[in-house]
């Protein structure tokens, strides 16, 4: 049967609508440098998108991933492209020919129902350091996955950060205590996805004896980290509800985590973390919101008149000034992306490990991170902090 592109237009969304789409290939290309491309629908970072793998004639192929939202014109965009169409759904098959005048033939033999295909799941494929169905009693306590270890859509961002977290504590785990009991903080821990994570991490899979203190002001969110604990047999845990700029850690901590501490709660983090003698450190700054409005630097009075620049310029000196100050404190200090800068803007992990520098090299950082402060103008709260200036009497 002869068609026109309003009846193929009906086909794409019949089988877009009715998710009944396993495969659509497009061949007998117009450009000859291309042999085809093949379309199917993946999940990707929790949603579905329409993924094109396309073949060229050098042996080179390229992936683009296309929202479901748009998936329809890009088919249309596609169609203009080839001769040949052979679309594969649950209810048969469909092929097109599309003449060089652009008529089309539909040879249709799907039927009127389809079932949803099973997408491709693209994140399950990663191997994840904390596997779900392994580790599943404290992911499902925490709302994050199923009672059978699959993780709920809307966890999905969650779950890769806390696995990402993860990984970098695995990373410098060889700084940390060979032996004896580990003691680790993490303060503004919230509903404590990375706290758990940690302590599963380190009891379950490294086999150590931990002590894990998480700290939060919200006593709700406390008294629900206090009950999992317990439900999970996880004895080790401690919870505190308290400000963590008034806290005493009971035992002298090896490593300090936060992940999202608001604005200068980081800064006590990090203070807090130093005045402790903690080993390792790591920190994932969130929003901040001091130094934009401390900025006296003639020099860069224009970066003002960009409010977005002006915010990234201060995130950045606010971070990269947190470093050099815990240099001064004999700390090696890198910052990384914790996961894909697409999923978020808060995304840069403090790693900061302690090390035998010389008073040389502290001195020398300090100076510069005076110098820094001068030329900037600003007075940061880490630095008020170290200055004693809200160190509790
Ligand atoms: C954005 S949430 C992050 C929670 C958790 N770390 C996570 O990533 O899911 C920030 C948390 O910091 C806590 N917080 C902020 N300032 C604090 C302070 N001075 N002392 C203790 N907790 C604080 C808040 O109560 C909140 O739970």
């Amino acid at each position: 049967m002869y068609a026109d592109m309003e009846q193929l237009h009906e086909l794409f969304t019949k089988i877009l609508d009715s998710g009944g789409l396993q495969k659509i290939v497009f061949s007998k290309p117009k450009d000859q440098t291309v042999k085809r491309t093949e379309g199917r629908v993946i999940i990707l970072k929790g949603e579905k998108v329409l993924q094109f793998e396309t073949f060229y004639a050098n042996g080179k192929v390229n992936h683009q991933n296309v929202p479901m939202s748009e998936a329809e014109n890009e088919l249309e965009k596609l169609t203009a492209q080839f001769g040949q169409i052979n679309i594969f759904t649950t209810g048969g098959p469909c092929e097109i020919l599309i003449s060089s005048k652009g008529k089309c033939r539909i040879l249709n033999r799907i039927s009127k129902t389809m079932i949803p295909a099973e997408a491709e799941n693209n994140d399950r494929k990663r191997h994840y350091i904390l596997d779900p169905k392994v580790a599943a009693p404290f992911f499902f306590k925490l709302g994050v996955c199923s009672e059978k270890g699959e993780i709920f859509d809307k966890k999905r961002s969650k779950f890769r950060q806390i696995n990402r977290f993860i990984e970098i504590l695995n990373d410098c785990y060889s700084s940390l205590p060979e032996t004896g009991q580990l003691v680790v903080g993490d303060l503004c821990c919230g509903k404590s996805y990375l706290t758990f994570a940690a302590y599963y991490f380190l009891t379950e899979v490294k086999k150590r004896d931990v002590k894990m203190y998480g700290v939060d002001l919200k006593s709700d969110v406390i008294s629900f980290c206090r009950e999992t604990a317990r439900e999970l047999g996880f004895c080790g845990m401690e919870f505190f509800c308290a400000n963590i700029l008034e806290f005493d850690f009971p035992k002298t901590p090896h490593l300090v985590l936060s992940l999202h501490a608001c604005d200068i709660a980081t800064d006590i983090v990090l203070y807090t973390a130093v005045r402790s003698s903690a080993k390792v450190i790591l920190s994932t700054p969130c929003c901040q919101h001091e130094m934009a409005n401390q900025l006296q630097c003639e020099q860069l009075h224009f970066v003002k008149e960009h409010s977005l620049l002006l915010q990234k310029m201060c995130d950045a000196f606010t971070d990269a000034l947190r470093c050099k100050r815990l240099e001064a404190e004999g700390y090696k200090v890198i910052t990384l992306e914790l996961i894909d800068p697409e999923e978020t803007p808060k995304n840069i992990m403090i790693k900061a490990i302690k090390t035998d520098s010389t008073p040389e090299k502290r001195d020398k950082a300090l100076e510069e991170y005076r110098e820094a402060l001068e030329f900037l103008k600003v007075h940061p709260f880490l630095d008020k902090l170290f200055a004693h200036e809200h160190r509790k009497s």
